[in-house]
């Protein structure tokens, strides 16, 4: 490492004697020398704490889809919170923000929500409840939060544990888990229709759900393959199962209206959070007006002290509002599909095999493969500890896009065509002292 970490590495040893590894997340924690401590950031950047700037494409993990500090979003909560933060009943932000969510996505209704993790949760026992059945299907190498039922097989999953692929393991990523949750959970490759056929037709009259990254966004943003979310449509029309798109990391960001205008299938519920509040904490559940109405008061339960507040909603305003009015998207599109494309190229003089995945706003690229992957298996066979290295290279000269491929490179509004030729120049030097 070539930069100075002092102050950083002190601050991350005071962290540690109060906050169990130094992080309040685990996916935080990347080693004693490697974990960092972020005192700022803005528009496309953020600083350590000994000040070295990092062009940021982790973006918090993808929330920020206009830029850090975004100022017309620090303005807008800051003088909405003016007037209070939380009241327990509906505020006059509320209604505007579901309104747009429906307008943007094609929902019919919405209930508002703080994380990721809480709204896939609700999000299932809301199709429990429609259904009156308990399982579910969810695909391997997808993340769907923190809650028991969805931490089996997710993006962590080692490689050479999942079993066949006819018949895969359901892989526990956590300790702490009851047994008896595995029961409820059936993990999938994904992009495999005729597996998923199979399944659907043997268990359909216990299958509530299946819950389905429309790309997968924990791990390097494989795409959909033609045909796919649309058989899964077809299968749960036909047997009565609620799909749930979860849109944590697609929605407000591959389109306004996610992945469910980007691909044109409709789900019958979605689930929103990341960047629809350009890095506060807000998420919505959409769903169709069938399924949103098994949420009846004293029938099935769903609240929360901080669902609506003030300070999420206002920034879910202001951010739904500017990806409304302004061409946002299609900027960091047109600025993404340049670093994609200058990245591939650097690759290939290189002579480094690799496929490129996902979609310009949220991309990655997996070495050591000829083909593209089209499921996680695929991804865990490319070669991560190249990756590995090369992004610690560019982390060193200056930019800064997660270390582990699975996680895609985020692009937002404030990456300028400046940015992204910056950026180029660090992965070329990146690559040449990788391969010294
Ligand atoms: C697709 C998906 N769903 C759910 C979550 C959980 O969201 P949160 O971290 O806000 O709980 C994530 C987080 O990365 C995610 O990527």
């Amino acid at each position: 490492m070539k930069r100075n970490l002092t102050q950083t590495h002190a601050l991350y040893e005071r962290a540690k004697k109060v906050i169990p590894y130094g992080v309040n997340s685990n996916f935080r924690y990347w080693g004693p020398e490697e974990t960092m401590v972020i005192p700022r950031g803005e528009g496309a950047f953020i600083w350590d704490a000994d000040e070295n700037r990092y062009i940021d494409y982790r973006l918090g993990f993808g929330p920020i889809i206009l830029g850090h500090s975004y100022p017309p979003v620090v303005q807008r909560v800051t003088e909405a919170i003016r007037d209070g933060t939380v009241f327990a009943w509906t505020t006059p932000l509320e209604i505007q923000v579901a309104e747009r969510i429906a307008r943007l996505t094609g929902v019919d209704k919405v209930r508002l929500g703080n994380t990721g993790t809480e709204v896939t949760m609700h999000a299932l026992r809301i199709a429990r409840a429609y259904t009156g059945r308990e399982r579910f299907i969810k695909f391997e190498g997808q993340y769907h939060g923190m809650h028991d039922y969805v931490l089996f097989s997710t993006a962590s999953t080692p490689q050479g544990v999942m079993g066949s692929r006819r018949s895969p393991i359901n892989v526990q990523n956590s300790s702490g888990i009851p047994e008896g949750i595995r029961r409820y959970v059936i993990n999938l490759p994904f992009n495999d229709l005729e597996r998923l056929e199979e399944t659907v037709e043997a268990h359909w009259h216990e299958l509530a759900a299946i819950m389905v990254e429309p790309m997968l966004g924990n791990s390097a943003g494989i795409l959909p393959q033609p045909g796919w979310l649309e058989g899964m449509r077809e299968l749960c029309d036909d047997y009565g199962i609620v799909l749930i798109f979860d849109e944590v990391k697609t929605g407000f960001r591959i389109a306004n209206g996610g992945a469910q205008a980007f691909f044109g299938v409709q789900a019958d519920l979605a689930t929103y959070a990341k960047a629809m509040g350009n890095g506060f904490p807000i998420a919505a559940i959409g769903g169709t007006e069938e399924v949103m109405a098994v949420l009846e008061p004293g029938g099935l339960a769903h609240g929360g002290t901080y669902i609506g507040n003030v300070a999420g909603t206002a920034a879910a305003d202001a951010t739904l509002a500017i990806l409304e009015e302004e061409p946002i998207i299609e900027t960091i599109d047109r600025r993404g599909q340049r670093l994609m494309e200058g990245i591939d190229g650097i690759l290939n003089r290189a002579g480094i095999p690799h496929a490129m995945t996902g979609l310009p706003s949220m991309f990655s690229f997996i070495l050591g493969v000829e083909e593209a992957p089209i499921d996680f298996r695929g991804y865990i066979a490319g070669d991560g500890d190249l990756y590995e290295r090369i992004i610690n290279a560019l982390i060193d000269n200056g930019a800064m896009p997660d270390n582990d491929g699975r996680e895609p490179w985020f692009l937002c509004y404030s990456h300028t065509d400046e940015v992204i030729d910056e950026t180029l120049t660090m992965f070329e030097d990146a690559v040449k002292q990788t391969q010294v």
